[in-house]
């Protein structure tokens, strides 16, 4: 499957050829202090079991849930997908997403979020009627993107996650089919 975004990027399926690029862009450290899941340090053996895992969710849903984000050459730049779905009938998802440093700041997330949740809406075959995002309170960037992309703020949840030895705040978002 391919989702083209604009004539910068695109999104499809993630495959074992992408490992290399995974462990390129985590080695930025903001990537990892803004995510949930990301690990830090990241090498071969969370690449591994990443693409593995991508590939059995794809497997049991039929569907892929987590894609890559690539340049028009099919170079992998980001991944974007929908985590805490127990089955294909579930009618809500959260949305994850992140993108190599160097292309942060040119717009191509607000748009990969905009083609993604349209798709994720309206040709996955899921029965998805809201996405939600839940964002640190202190990434700006992030928040940013999801009001652009069209998603309204739900709340703001004090010491929601634990990361590093810290309580951290976050803000809630969701988009409505
Ligand atoms: C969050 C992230 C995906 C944004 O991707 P992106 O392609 O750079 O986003 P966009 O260019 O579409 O939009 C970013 C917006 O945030 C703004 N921005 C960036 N840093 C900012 C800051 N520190 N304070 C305020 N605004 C900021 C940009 O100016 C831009 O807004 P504008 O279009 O009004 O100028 C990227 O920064 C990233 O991968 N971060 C690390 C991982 C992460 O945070 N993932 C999301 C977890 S919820």
């Amino acid at each position: 499957m391919r989702i083209n975004v604009n004539d910068q990027v695109y999104i499809s399926e993630i495959s074992t050829e992408d490992k290399e690029d995974y462990i390129e862009h985590f080695k930025e450290r903001k990537i990892f202090e803004n995510t949930l899941a990301i690990p830090f340090p990241y090498g071969d053996r969370e690449a591994d079991w990443w693409i593995n895992a991508v590939q059995e969710e794809t497997r049991r849903f039929g569907t892929p849930l987590n894609l890559a984000i690539r340049t028009t050459e099919g170079q992998l730049i980001g991944g974007i997908g929908l985590m805490s779905m127990t089955s294909r009938n579930d009618h809500a998802a959260e949305i994850g997403y992140w993108l190599a440093k160097s292309y942060w700041n040119k717009g191509i997330m607000t748009n990969c979020i905009k083609k993604f949740c349209k798709w994720v809406f309206k040709e996955s075959g899921f029965e998805i009627v809201r996405i939600q995002a839940r964002v640190f309170a202190n990434n700006e960037a992030s928040t940013k993107v999801l009001l652009k992309a069209g998603f309204e703020p739900e709340g703001y949840m004090r010491k929601r996650f634990f990361k590093e030895g810290n309580y951290i705040d976050a803000r809630l978002y969701a988009l409505i089919r």
